[in-house]
């Protein structure tokens, strides 16, 4: 069992109250079984609470509280450091240093943000989305058939890893033949995700814009029908496209696009390995399946975008002070009792559709038409091709957690 992080003491301005203790990384009773841990949390905490592990920081489990900070991004900024000390610490760096792809517009508050999201927006549009329905379904397909007749598979590796990999390859215009490395470098990645360190966080960063570099430079004057040619084709206030601002667009949809919609797919086939009612009612009625996909991703929400306070203020009946820490604990505002009626129930019908596993406010996701298309057709193939699958009894699915609530290990087995 992985230790817990050193619990910090308690600041002199947070009561007790609002003090409990999770370690939103290596929690064991979250890394067994996470979604149920949720629930304890939203049962024993408050809905804004105070955690002394990761370095101590602020944990918003509770919907209303979390609408709220996501919206305010003048007291909950994105940049986890504010501007100003980052390029002063940037500016202070020995000159030889490889440059740290930032995130883009991921780390930015409005206004400032709005103006780096409009370029990628138009490339996420429904229909752009859309187009890539025949592709997806056939790699869905091919990824089924190397496993159906050998009657289980590891989900994670053998489907839910390859299918966005190559969805993210061919979108950027990379290579099929670099899907081996690029699962590499999505386990690397997530390995550092999963560390509050800095260093390794940022030379992470540094290794997936290389990743992308020779292609990034090739597509400037040789574009194709992909995300790169497109971005170097647009400009930011009337500005050109620059190297550097392609590299932050590159890194940012390598860590949005890939470990999400894996995880997405494993929390739904988990789901629905755990249901065989489920799925007999969806292979009889598979037009309900984009239903119970929205369903599924409200039911098990899995990922923690983090803030920066800003500046002093209240939340959830607490005392923020600036320059602490917060999680947007997405998971808990999903399972929260107060916005939705028995919500641990799977429940197709429920009058209350509007979940928030896609973020809310200005950052809210710009890839959600993408990975609902490739949610809804990996479902509908799964369960159009297998015959019921169920978890292997021999074999339980293994979690760990960062940002996101990942999964290692999901064994599944059928007859
Ligand atoms: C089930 C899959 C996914 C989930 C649950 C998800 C969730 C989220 C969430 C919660 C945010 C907001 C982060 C914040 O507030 O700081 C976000 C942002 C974002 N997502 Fe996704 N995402 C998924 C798939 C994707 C895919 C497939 C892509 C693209 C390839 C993508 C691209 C983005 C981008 C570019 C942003 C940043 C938007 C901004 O800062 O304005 N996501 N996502």
């Amino acid at each position: 069992m992985t230790a817990l992080s050193p619990a910090v003491p308690v600041p002199a301005h947070i009561p007790p109250e609002a003090v409990y203790d999770f370690d939103m990384r290596h929690d064991p009773a979250l890394l067994a079984n996470p979604h149920e841990r949720v629930r304890e949390l939203l049962r024993d905490a408050p809905p804004v609470f105070w955690t002394p592990r990761n370095g101590g920081r602020w944990i918003v489990i509770g919907h209303p509280e979390l609408f709220q900070a996501s919206r305010d991004t003048e007291t909950f900024s994105s940049g986890l450091m504010p501007r100003a000390q980052l390029a002063a610490m940037m500016a202070m760096m020995p000159k030889d240093l490889p440059r740290i792809p930032q995130a883009t517009p991921i780390t930015m508050d409005p206004p400032e943000h709005g103006k780096f999201r409009g370029p990628l927006q138009k490339t996420f549009s429904p229909r752009a989305a859309m187009n890539q329905i025949d592709d997806i379904r056939a790699l869905a397909d091919e990824l089924i058939d190397k496993v159906i007749d050998q009657g289980h598979c590891d989900f994670i590796s053998a489907i839910a890893e390859p299918l966005p990999v190559t969805v993210f390859l061919k979108m950027m215009g990379l290579p099929p033949e670099r899907l081996a490395e690029f699962r590499v470098l999505v386990h690397e990645f997530l390995e550092n995700t999963t560390t509050d360190n800095m260093v390794a966080a940022a030379s992470m960063s540094r290794k997936v814009a290389d990743a992308m570099l020779g292609e990034i430079l090739a597509r400037k004057d040789d574009p194709r029908d992909d995300i790169i040619s497109l971005l170097w084709a647009t400009e930011i206030d009337g500005a050109p496209m620059t190297l550097e601002l392609m590299e932050d667009y590159c890194v940012l949809l390598f860590i949005a696009g890939l470990d999400t919609v894996i995880n997405g797919m494993g929390f739904g086939i988990r789901h629905l390995a755990m249901n065989p009612d489920l799925q007999d009612k969806l292979r009889a009625r598979p037009e309900l399946i984009v239903e119970a996909a929205e369903e599924l991703l409200r039911r098990y929400s899995f990922t923690i975008p983090m803030r920066r306070v800003a500046q002093d203020t209240k939340l959830g009946g607490f005392d923020l002070k600036e320059g602490e820490t917060l999680a947007l604990y997405i998971p808990g505002a999903d399972l929260d009792p107060r916005e939705f009626t028995e919500p641990e129930q799977f429940e197709l019908d429920r009058e209350n559709k509007v979940h928030v596993a896609f973020g809310v406010g200005p950052h809210r996701c710009l890839g959600a038409h993408l990975a609902r298309v490739e949610l809804q057709v990996l479902y509908q193939q799964m369960l159009k091709r297998l015959p019921p699958f169920r978890l292997d009894p021999d074999a339980e699915a293994t979690f760990h957690s960062g940002n996101i609530i990942a999964f290692d290990t999901l064994p599944l087995r059928w007859d």
